[in-house]
């Protein structure tokens, strides 16, 4: 799978066999997962908002207030985003419309939360890249954006922070920081393409309820 490929599977208990399910880069396909590990993910992929819900259409807040209650929600963040095999998850996706949002786009980095995100500078240059979205299951389309980003925020503590960021890690930034602003990666193709993307997703839909 390429490097610039972020997955998200379909709940694994929707699946049937031959459904074409990937993960994001990097995780076990659904199929090879183990029970227990399967379980957790669709456990957590229930608490996630899908496609059709109004809160993802919401704009989030800006976080003014650096408490315990922020830091646990950030961690309860990165531990739905890690039981979902997911490699980014804002608030949004999870109901609270706060403007945080976590990622981990390599599985040897730690987690990372920006809060109150900031676009600072972003390259001409752009790529095309095939993107997942654990609010919108069975759906990969191609996205482009600009294939590096700078970016302000705080972090958990309220320190200030600047990421800059190329390739995956670029890409998972702004598919997120989109959340905080009610924006979905289908926002950001074709019409004809969003159409059949949407016709692909109730297909899938509609033969895992079959299965
Ligand atoms: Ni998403």
């Amino acid at each position: 799978m390429a490097d610039e490929d972020i997955r998200e599977a379909a709940p694994a208990a929707l699946a049937s066999d031959d459904a074409d399910v990937e993960v994001e880069e990097g995780a076990t396909p659904v199929a090879e997962l183990d029970p227990e590990t399967r379980a957790r993910r669709d456990a957590a992929l229930r608490q996630v908002r899908k496609l059709g819900d109004p809160v993802l259409r919401a704009s989030a807040l800006p976080v003014d207030r650096f408490d315990d209650a922020l830091r646990a929600e950030i961690e309860r963040m990165g531990e739905l985003m890690g039981d979902a095999l997911g490699i980014g998850l804002a608030a949004t996706q999870i109901g609270v419309l706060h403007r945080v949002l976590v990622y981990r786009s390599d599985p040897e980095d730690p987690l990372t939360a920006l809060v109150n995100p900031v676009l600072e500078w972003s390259s001409e240059e752009t790529e095309i890249a095939s993107e997942g979205c654990l609010s919108i299951p069975f759906v990969h389309v191609d996205v482009e954006r600009p294939a590096a980003v700078r970016v302000r925020a705080r972090d958990a503590r309220g320190e200030q922070l600047e990421v800059q960021a190329s390739g995956l890690t670029a890409r998972v930034i702004q598919h997120e920081m989109d959340h905080l602003d009610g924006v979905l990666m289908i926002d950001r193709i074709p019409r004809e393409e969003r159409k059949e993307a949407m016709r692909a997703m109730r297909e899938a839909q509609r033969e895992a309820s079959l299965a």
